[in-house]
């Protein structure tokens, strides 16, 4: 029997119907046609399906979309913001930090959930934290440059957001 479900996709409220057995992968890529998130095992081992779920990483394949109910659900659609790549995705891109691609949104995902968590993270808590992604390509080395070099560009980001809000702050303030 079909269960009704609703939670946020990418900022958007969605209701959807699944079967108590739909997986979060397949709510996303079969019912919402979000197809960025990639199937590789489907035994929760190569982390190509990872997304966000209330800001922590989760392997998508490995969870029941009906435990998504109420949550808030990134995909690495949701990530890129007016027409502009993320920073972790400017990373990637601009460090060749993918071969064949299939991997990376999954490590892209995985890797701002660890900025998230580790704004300024070494190399080895990078190799440590992302150990539950898989790159068949094994292109390690330059993701975990990638991986790095996100880190900074969101911390820059993040810095510059913070001043654009002092400043329209201090403008109020003054007024
Ligand atoms: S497809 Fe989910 S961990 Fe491999
Ligand atoms: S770039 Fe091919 S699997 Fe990672």
């Amino acid at each position: 029997m079909a269960i009704s479900l609703k939670l946020s996709v990418n900022g958007a409220p969605v209701t959807v119907n699944v079967e108590p057995h739909t997986l979060l992968v397949q709510l996303l890529r079969e019912h919402l046609r979000l197809t960025g998130t990639h199937v590789g095992c489907d035994t929760a081992q190569c982390g190509a399906c990872t997304v966000h779920m209330n800001g922590r990483a989760v392997k998508s394949c490995n969870i029941l979309a009906v435990q998504a109910e109420g949550t808030e659900v990134t995909t690495i659609e949701g990530l890129s913001k007016g027409g502009k790549l993320h920073p972790m995705q400017e990373a990637f891109r601009q460090c060749h930090g993918l071969q064949c691609g299939f991997c990376t949104p999954g490590m892209v995902m995985a890797a701002t959930a660890l900025v998230e968590r580790i704004p300024h993270p070494d190399e080895q808590q990078v190799r440590q934290q992302l150990d539950g992604n898989l790159c068949r390509c094994t292109g390690y080395h330059n993701i975990v440059r990638a991986v790095m070099k996100g880190a900074e560009a969101m911390a820059e980001a993040e810095g510059d957001d913070v001043s654009v809000q002092s400043l329209a702050a201090a403008r109020a303030h003054a007024a």
